[in-house]
């Protein structure tokens, strides 16, 4: 925000009119304008196409006769219709087709995926998020790294000891207090893939699709090993309290059981590992954390005064604070803050002081946050937020 910005200026002896340009030269401009305004009028007819195209249905093709009709199920009924010439011999039997609005000839079929169109919801990433950015949590790193970041680096170890790694770990404890962090942190630090699965998401989403979609997520992470695949808000799935009443909960316990088959493997899961995480373990179904499952629990807890230094100074670095600011003072008043709500509280100390437009951070910028923040707390132990 301090650097200064360079502006180029242009004094009008720079502009050369068009007059004073030589002929040969305005040619050359005309004919570049002409090839854009050629360019944009291409593309605005291409829009205009765009709009005028009549929609087809969509059917599937319950049978097909003599190679060029096929028996297609429509909402409205059974339908025997024409397949069109160039998809002759190219439409099978439950292949979903597109169908033209007035003859109901099969014109178009639609690409299957591999993985039930599981891409267009899910990201493999590459976290960048290092060790060095995650305040506190010295033990915890150290846990994290033996079982997951050793096993995928130097599987040999393991080999020549005699020990199978463990699949995975469950990392639990209070929100913002850096899961998360921690899990694409070890994912950085063994260049492996990373996908994080939200089990809210899960649940909500893909409704009657939870098994094919967990399938297909283990699927593509053996497929793209080294890989992590992360399983925020476990608990959503894996509930004790979970009523096998509806059909809705019955769609979760099956979600959840495949999740188990794939854990438990049938077919190894190599380098690939799960890390799963709950705010709630209060309410974890004991199964996700039995024996050859997530059966390490590291707990991620509020960070004692040594690490909410430590945090503070990571989220300060590119701050600017005036000298009498002691984070020292401001770790001992940030108790029971997490690692999330002590980045808020700089945050918005970084909103107050903009305010009054400096740049520089002072006590009282700082505890205004601070109060802020624990006025907020205090409203939510109240329960004025959900
Ligand atoms: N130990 C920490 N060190 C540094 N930043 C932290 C820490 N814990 C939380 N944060 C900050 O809070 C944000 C949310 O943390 P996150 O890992 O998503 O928490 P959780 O997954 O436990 O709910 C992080 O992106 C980070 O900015
Ligand atoms: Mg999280």
């Amino acid at each position: 925000m301090d650097g200064d910005t360079q502006t180029i200026e242009y004094s009008d002896q720079d502009a050369i009119s068009l007059d004073e340009m030589s002929s040969e030269y305005k040619i050359k401009i005309l004919v570049e304008e002409n090839k854009i305004l050629k360019r944009n009028l291409f593309e605005a007819q291409n829009e205009i196409k765009k709009y005028k195209i009549v929609p087809h249905i969509m059917a599937k093709v319950v049978d097909v006769v003599d190679s060029d009709k096929a028996i297609i199920l429509l909402n409205t009924g059974k339908f025997y219709v024409n397949i069109s010439e160039e998809l002759v011999g190219k439409i099978k039997r439950d292949d979903e087709v597109f169908i033209e609005q007035k003859s109901l000839t099969v014109i178009g079929k639609r690409g299957k995926s591999k993985h039930f169109d599981v891409e267009r919801y899910i990201i493999f990433e590459k976290p960048k998020v290092s060790w060095s950015e995650i305040g506190g949590l010295d033990e915890e790193k150290r846990d994290l790294k033996e079982v997951i970041e050793l096993p995928l680096l130097r599987p040999d170890l393991f080999r020549k000891i005699g020990i199978t790694p463990p699949k995975g770990v469950l990392l639990h404890g209070p929100p913002g207090c850096g899961k998360t962090l921690l899990a694409k942190a070890v994912a950085h630090q063994t260049n492996a893939n990373f996908v994080e699965i939200v089990g809210s998401e899960l649940v909500q989403k893909y409704i009657g699709e939870g098994t094919k979609f967990v399938k297909s997520i283990f699927q593509m992470a053996r497929e793209k090993a080294p890989c992590i695949i992360f399983i925020d808000e476990i608990d959503s799935i894996a509930s004790k309290r979970i009523e096998l009443g509806t059909s809705g909960e019955r769609e979760v316990q099956r979600t959840f059981m495949q999740m188990l088959a794939e854990i438990d493997g049938f077919k190894p899961l190599g380098d690939v590992k799960i890390i799963g995480a709950t705010n709630r373990i209060d309410i974890l179904d004991n199964a996700v954390i039995r024996p050859g499952r997530l059966d390490r629990l590291i707990k991620i807890d509020y960070p004692h005064k040594k690490e909410r230094l430590h945090i503070l100074k990571i989220h300060t670095k590119k701050m600017k604070l005036e000298d009498n600011v002691s984070l020292e003072s401001l770790a001992v008043r940030t108790k029971k803050l997490s690692g999330a709500q002590i980045k808020t509280l700089l945050v918005e100390a970084g909103y107050f002081a903009l305010r009054e437009e400096r740049f520089k951070l002072n006590n009282n910028d700082l505890n205004r946050a601070l109060s802020k923040i624990k006025g907020h707390d205090k409203k939510k132990q109240l329960g004025f937020y959900a």
